[in-house]
C-alpha cells in the first residue's frame, strides 16, 4: 500500500470514529434506526415516542425493582444485585433500550453494570431514575438524591428523572427546582409519578410546567380514560407500571380469552396492549423467557380485540401502596407533606378504628355522666344543705378522681369538708396551674352541683386561666 493511500485510511478512519462518536452522543434525541439484534423481537421495540422537549423514549422498558425485598425475604442484597445485573443484559441483548429504576432501590449501579455487561452502547439506552421521596424535605435533599443517581449512573445528566410520588409532598418547592436542575444540564426530561388528573391540573394551574412523562399504574385492567385523556390534551406520555398487574390478574379476565384465541400469553396480551394505546409499558422479569414474553412481538390485537379489552377495564390495583396516591387533593401536597392516613390504606384503617374507639369511649361516658346525674338528683333530693353538700363534694370527688391524681382529691375532700367555700374557692384558684381547676368547673356543672355556691361555678368558669 503506497503511503498516499495508508494516510488516506487513517484520515477516513479517524472521520469515521470521529462520527461514530457524534452519532452515539445524538442518538438519545434521535430516532434509533439500529436493526433489532434478536429478529424474533421484530421492529418494534426500536420504535420511539417524542417527549415535548425532543427526547426520544423506546417504547418499551424494562422495569428493575430490587429483585428479593418483602416479597422474597430469602434473596439477600448481592444475590438480588446479581440477578438484576443478568437480567438487564439480558433485556438489552434481547432488544429493550429503556430501563427504569430508582435510588431507593439501591439497584442503579446494577443497572449500569448490566448495560456493560450487554454491550449495548450506553448511548443507545435510556435510563429513568426517581427522586427519593424523603428528599422532598429540603431543597439539599432534592439536590443530594440527584447527585447520588448522577454518580451511581455515572453519567453527568440523568436521561429521564422523575418525580415518584405526590405523597411526598412540597410539590410548589420541589418541582421548580427539578426544573432548574435540569436547565442547568443534570437532567434531560422531567417526569412525575403516581399522578392523578386533578394534581397534574393543579401544578398546571400554579403556573408551573407539566411533566413530560407520568409514570402510572395503566394495564388493561385498571385503564384510567380519564387520565390518559388529560395526559394526550397536554402533550404527557403515559409510562404504565406493572403493566402486568404484577400478574394478579392472570386467568381471571377477558384477557385470558383474547390470549387462548392468539395462542400467546397473558402478558403479552397486557404488554401489547399498552404499546397499540401508545403507551410505554415497563414489565418488570429477572427470566429470560419472561423478558422475551414481554417484549409481545409477532403478534398485533384486531380493533376488535382492542375494543373488548377497553370494556373490560375492571379499575384492578396491584401498586396498593403507590397507585392510591393519585387520589389525594392537590392542597394537601402543593405546599406540605400530607399525613400518611391519606394515602396508606392500613394507616387509614387504623385512623379510623380509632376515630370509632374514642367516639365509642365518648357515648360510654355521656351514658354514665347521665346515671350519675339521675343519682344525684335521688341521693340529695331529700338531704339538708350541710349533707347536701358533702355528698355533692363526694360525688364530684368521685367523678374528678378517674381524671386526675389520687393525691389532689384527698386534698380537695379535705378543703371541702373542713373550710368555708371561700377558702375551697381560693385553693381551687390555686390548684388551676395544673389544669384540674378547669376540669373540676366542668365537672360541676355538668353535675348540676349547686352546694359549692353558684358564683364559685361562675367564677370558675370566666376566671381567664
Ligand atoms: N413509580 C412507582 O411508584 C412504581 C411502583 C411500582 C412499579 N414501578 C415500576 O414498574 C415496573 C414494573 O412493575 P412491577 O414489577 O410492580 O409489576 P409487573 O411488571 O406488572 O409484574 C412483575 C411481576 O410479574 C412477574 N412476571 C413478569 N413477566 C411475567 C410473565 N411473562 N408471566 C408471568 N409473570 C410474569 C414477575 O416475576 P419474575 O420476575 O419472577 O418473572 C414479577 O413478579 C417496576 O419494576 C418499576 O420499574 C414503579
Amino acid at each position: 500500500m503506497s503511503r498516499e493511500s495508508s494516510k488516506y485510511l487513517k484520515h477516513r478512519r479517524f472521520v469515521v470514529s470521529a462520527c461514530l462518536v457524534v452519532s452515539s452522543s445524538i442518538s438519545r434525541r434521535s430516532l434509533c434506526t439500529s436493526p433489532p439484534k434478536n429478529a424474533s423481537t421484530g421492529g418494534r421495540l426500536w420504535q420511539r415516542i417524542p417527549l415535548r422537549r425532543g427526547l426520544l423514549l423506546p417504547q418499551l422498558g424494562f422495569g428493575t425493582g430490587r429483585p428479593g425485598g418483602s416479597r422474597e425475604p430469602q434473596v439477600t442484597l448481592e444475590d438480588g444485585r446479581r440477578r438484576l445485573v443478568a437480567a438487564v443484559k439480558t433485556a438489552l441483548r434481547t432488544g429493550y433500550r429503556l430501563v427504569d429504576t430508582s435510588l431507593f432501590s439501591g439497584m442503579e449501579t446494577a443497572v449500569v453494570e448490566g448495560i456493560r455487561q450487554s454491550g449495548v452502547e450506553r448511548s443507545e439506552v435510556v435510563v429513568a431514575t426517581k427522586l427519593l421521596q424523603m428528599a422532598h424535605n429540603s431543597s439539599e435533599a432534592v439536590h443530594a438524591s440527584v447527585e447520588n443517581s448522577l454518580r451511581n449512573l455515572n453519567c453527568s445528566c440523568i436521561d429521564l428523572y422523575l418525580l415518584q410520588s405526590p405523597r411526598a409532598g412540597r410539590i410548589l418547592d420541589v418541582w421548580p427546582q427539578l426544573i432548574r436542575l435540569r436547565n442547568e444540564g443534570l437532567i434531560g426530561a422531567l417526569g412525575v409519578s403516581n399522578f392523578g388528573a386533578h394534581q397534574l391540573e393543579g401544578m398546571r394551574q400554579s403556573g408551573l410546567e407539566l411533566p413530560e412523562v407520568n409514570q402510572v399504574e395503566v394495564h388493561c385492567w385498571r385503564q384510567l380514560p380519564a387520565l390518559t385523556e388529560y395526559h394526550r390534551t397536554h402533550g404527557i406520555v403515559t409510562m404504565c407500571m406493572a403493566p402486568l398487574a404484577r400478574g394478579e390478574m392472570f386467568g381471571k379476565t377477558e384477557v385470558a380469552t383474547i390470549a387462548q384465541e392468539l395462542g400467546q400469553t397473558e402478558a403479552a396480551v397486557a404488554v401489547r396492549w399498552c404499546l397499540q394505546m401508545g403507551y410505554i409499558p415497563i414489565p418488570r422479569s429477572v427470566r429470560s423467557s419472561r423478558i422475551l414474553e414481554n417484549t409481545a412481538s409477532g403478534f398485533e390485537l384486531s380493533v376488535s380485540q382492542m375494543e373488548r379489552i377497553g370494556r373490560m377495564n375492571v379499575a384492578y390495583v396491584a401498586c396498593r401502596k403507590a397507585s392510591p396516591c393519585c387520589e389525594i387533593p392537590w392542597e394537601a401536597i402543593a405546599e406540605s407533606i400530607p399525613d400518611k392516613s391519606l394515602w396508606d390504606e392500613s394507616k387509614k384503617r387504623k385512623v379510623e378504628a380509632a376515630e370509632r374507639r374514642s367516639q365509642l369511649q365518648e357515648e360510654r361516658a355521656r351514658k354514665a355522666l347521665e346515671r350519675k346525674q339521675q343519682q344525684i338528683r335521688a341521693q340529695v333530693s331529700s338531704q339538708n344543705s350541710q349533707s347536701r353538700r358533702k355528698s355533692e363534694i363526694v360525688i364530684l370527688s368521685e367523678l374528678v378522681q378517674q381524671q386526675m391524681g389520687e393525691r389532689y382529691l384527698r386534698k380537695l375532700n379535705f378543703w371541702s369538708t373542713w373550710l368555708p367555700p371561700m377558702a375551697v374557692r381560693s385553693r381551687l384558684h390555686r390548684a388551676s396551674a395544673d389544669g384540674h381547676y378547669a376540669r373540676l368547673s366542668e365537672a360541676q356543672q355538668q353535675l348540676q352541683l349547686v352546694s359549692l355556691g353558684p358564683e364559685l361555678s361562675h367564677e370558675l368558669l370566666t376566671t381567664e386561666l
